[in-house]
């Protein structure tokens, strides 16, 4: 059983949510968290492929807690699953507060990326050349 104390994956992202990144309602728009997911499990997904990657689909998203300006938030990224020319990465999101230094989880989701060639077209992700292999 996956332990909820503690994140899972590597940390590929971690910021301040800052005033700027609120909602009406004063709390963390969540649009800009999603957007740090994406980064995060793009970083993740052009890691494993070494090339260029995109975002093909969003799924599973949900939103545990609100986020509150100053809370400093994390993004842990784990591959769940390597296709042909797409990766499946599991997202979690967990945000400390200044008060209360024990990070919570607040947000999780799966995020599919394709990686893709010089032209923008999906290519293999285990290829036999790659761009480090290369220099
Ligand atoms: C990513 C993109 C190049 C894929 O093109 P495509 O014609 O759908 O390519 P394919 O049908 O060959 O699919 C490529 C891979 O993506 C997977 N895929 C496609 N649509 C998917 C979906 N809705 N959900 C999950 N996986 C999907 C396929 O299963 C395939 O994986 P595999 O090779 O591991 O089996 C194209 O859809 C695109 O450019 N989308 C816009 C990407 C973008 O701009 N993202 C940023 C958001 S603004």
């Amino acid at each position: 059983m996956q332990d909820e104390t503690k994140p899972s994956g590597t940390l590929v992202i971690q910021v301040l949510a800052m005033p700027k990144d609120t909602n009406a309602n004063g709390d963390i728009f969540g649009g800009w968290l999603v957007s740090h997911m994406d980064m995060g499990a793009g970083i993740a997904a052009r890691f494993e492929a070494r090339c260029r990657v995109a975002t093909v689909a969003i799924d599973s998203l949900v939103f545990l807690r609100p986020v509150a300006i100053g809370d400093v938030v994390a993004c842990y990224a784990s591959m769940i699953r390597i296709g042909r020319t797409s990766m499946r990465i599991h997202m979690e999101v967990w945000t400390a507060s200044p008060a209360d230094e024990v990070p919570k989880k607040s947000a999780e989701g799966i995020f599919t990326f394709v990686a893709l060639d010089m032209s923008g077209r999906p290519q293999p992700v285990k290829r036999s050349t790659r761009i480090e292999d290369d220099q």
